[in-house]
């Protein structure tokens, strides 16, 4: 039987009882697999490792051990909110490295897109790999890996990182239990481990984060002006009810400054631009109308709160001709 084949006779997990008797089904599956050994997780924080994660725990609770590098390109609250869930809440073996100044110590002066998504995605294997090798008698490799990625790596469409990359280097065997699931099932077997509403709700956010939302070379103070106004924008999003409603939302800000007035006097500063976008399958997609009042507040707070920030501009280029994020 291939085991990357979702049998056709497999009942869509849409319901809390169909999502115990899978997580029963996978603990038991998992704790077969790996008897009494270890199991190293790259711990991001997004929807699936996160999954991936709770569940593990439930198999094999302190077998697990789970690290969460933070890059300094993820969302504000996110490298907190992984480190309070995961080892506050549910106890986890979690390894916690602060990476950041690494990181952008590597990308300082890189303005090419191509080139600093190079540069990030090689430093984060490094990072992670370096782990690894702190330990010992780790045979086994949790990921990820949800059904999409298997089809999408099958059809050539890209090769997923979850799917080949990491494991073959590392000579590690594979613990995958929610690779025959598609998104909406991994959100329903989430919710009933146990794990926030925000984060098994979370938006679909890139590898490299913040760092193609920082177009050009990056500096700290232009990073944390975006990482400020996304955490603006994702608030006024929730309280305006939008935020299940729009598929993917978050500001830019561009490497050039304009003229205007703040507090009287002239400043020199970046605009903040807000992307706001609604598809199926992220081949294409199409601009959401925001109502005004919610971007007046937006921009309010953003040109208020956000240093180095003085304008608010929204981009309304649909995919195609834009992609959705700007590198
Ligand atoms: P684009 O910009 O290509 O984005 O229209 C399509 C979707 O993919 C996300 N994206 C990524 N996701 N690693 C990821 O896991 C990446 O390197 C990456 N780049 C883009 C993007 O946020 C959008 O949802």
């Amino acid at each position: 039987m291939d085991n990357n084949k979702r049998p056709d006779t497999m009942e869509r997990i849409t319901t809390p009882e169909l999502a115990q008797k899978f997580i029963d089904e996978q603990v038991q599956a998992v704790r077969e697999q790996v008897k009494d050994g270890k199991v190293l997780l790259a711990l991001s924080g997004g929807v699936d490792s996160s999954v991936v994660a709770a569940l593990l725990i439930k198999a094999i609770g302190q077998n697990l051990v789970c690290v969460h590098v933070n890059h300094g390109f993820l969302r504000k609250g996110e490298p907190e909110q992984v480190i309070q869930v995961f080892q506050k809440e549910l106890g986890a073996n979690l390894i916690y490295v602060d990476a950041v100044d690494r990181f952008l110590d590597k990308v300082a002066g890189v303005a090419d897109p191509e080139q600093k998504r190079h540069i990030i995605g090689e430093e984060f294997i490094r990072v992670f790999d370096e782990e690894a090798a702190k330990l010992k008698d780790i045979r086994f490799l949790g990921q990820g890996t949800i059904y999409p990625d298997i089809l999408e790596s099958e059809k050539g469409i890209k090769a997923h990182h979850n799917v080949g990359g990491l494991p073959e280097e590392m000579n590690m065997e594979l613990v995958e239990p929610v690779k025959l699931l598609y998104k909406d099932e991994v959100r329903v077997v989430g919710k009933q481990l146990g794990l926030p509403e925000n984060m098994v709700e979370r938006q679909p956010f890139p590898g490299p984060g913040l760092a193609v939302r920082t177009p050009g070379a990056i500096t700290r103070d232009r990073l944390e002006a975006v990482r400020e106004s996304d955490a603006i924008l994702r608030e006024e999003f929730a309280n305006a009810g939008l935020a299940g409603k729009v598929w993917q939302y978050f500001t830019i800000v561009p490497d050039f400054k304009t003229t205007g007035i703040v507090d009287g006097k002239r400043s020199f500063a970046w605009p903040a631009v807000i992307r706001a976008v609604n598809t199926r399958d992220a081949m294409t997609a199409t601009i959401e109308e925001i109502p005004y009042d919610v971007l007046h507040k937006i921009t309010e707070r953003i040109t208020h709160e956000v240093p180095g920030v003085n304008r608010v501009l929204m981009d309304l280029t649909p995919k195609p001709t834009g992609t959705i994020e700007w590198e």
